[in-house]
């Protein structure tokens, strides 16, 4: 996104100024171990067309890069690069009110996973794999509203939906655990277990600067489990919704 403002329309009824590239790198960089991890989770729950989640992905691929190179090697194993950049693209979670912006985002995720998979597999590349990375941020990038967490509809407005994210993990060789949970629950849950510690040092007037980027929203326990599902991480598609 080159341009901050959209149109004027916009800022006053959504908020929308787009954060600039540098920065996006300076605030990724207060947290910049967690943005190399392949497997760390974050949630952008205002996120725009992607600016956050797209230098989150792209650092990440280049840690998928680094994990599946063998040692005393220079190039990745593309099998295992695709793992890694599964991986990588399945830990991170963006909710915005917009659908415009929802479908960007998807898109440019999807792009910037495809270039570095392209790149680094070849002719090793398999459509399947594309599909499941393409259900994945399907479900991952989610058009919601990130105060009520409900599903909005395409005029932005609430629907009676709750937001439902997928936590997704390797269980056994190539396959693949899709968990659901939802949003509000999570965050219940996750609240509760830290309310004393952020008791203790955040005013509630905080709270709301502390959402524009939560790291590590843990799928746990505390959540309530909706649905699981197993298969093969190149046919994840093929399960559930
Ligand atoms: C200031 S922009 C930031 C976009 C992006 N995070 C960035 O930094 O470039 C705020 C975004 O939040 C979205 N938004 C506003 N209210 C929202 C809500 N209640 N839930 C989810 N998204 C919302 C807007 O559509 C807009 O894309």
């Amino acid at each position: 996104m080159s341009t901050q403002v959209k149109s004027r329309q916009r800022v006053s009824d959504h908020g929308e100024v787009f954060t600039s590239e540098r920065e996006v790198n300076a605030m990724l960089d207060l947290v910049k171990q967690e943005t190399e991890r392949v497997d760390s989770r974050f949630l952008e729950p205002a996120c725009g067309d992607g600016n956050f989640v797209a230098e989150i992905l792209r650092r990440k691929l280049e840690a998928a890069k680094k994990r599946a190179t063998p040692p005393r090697k220079k190039k990745p194993l593309p099998a295992e690069f695709e793992r890694q950049s599964v991986i990588a693209v399945a830990s991170i979670y963006g909710v915005d009110l917009l659908l415009d912006n929802v479908q960007a985002c998807r898109e440019r995720l999807y792009e910037i996973w495809n270039d570095s998979y392209s790149a680094i597999c070849g002719k090793e590349v398999n459509e399947d794999c594309r599909a499941a990375v393409r259900f994945i941020l399907s479900r991952n990038i989610v058009c919601g509203n990130a105060l009520s967490m409900k599903e909005v509809d395409e005029n932005g407005a609430d629907t009676e939906a709750p937001i439902v994210f997928s936590e997704w993990s390797f269980i056994m060789g190539d396959k693949m655990q899709r968990k659901d949970f939802r949003f509000d629950k999570l965050l219940a849950g996750d609240y509760e277990a830290t309310a004393k510690e952020r008791k203790k040092r955040t005013r509630p007037e905080e709270e709301l600067g502390q959402m524009s980027l939560l790291l590590e929203p843990q799928p746990s326990d505390e959540g309530e489990l909706l649905a699981s599902y197993i298969a093969d991480y190149r046919r994840i598609q093929d399960h559930g919704e």
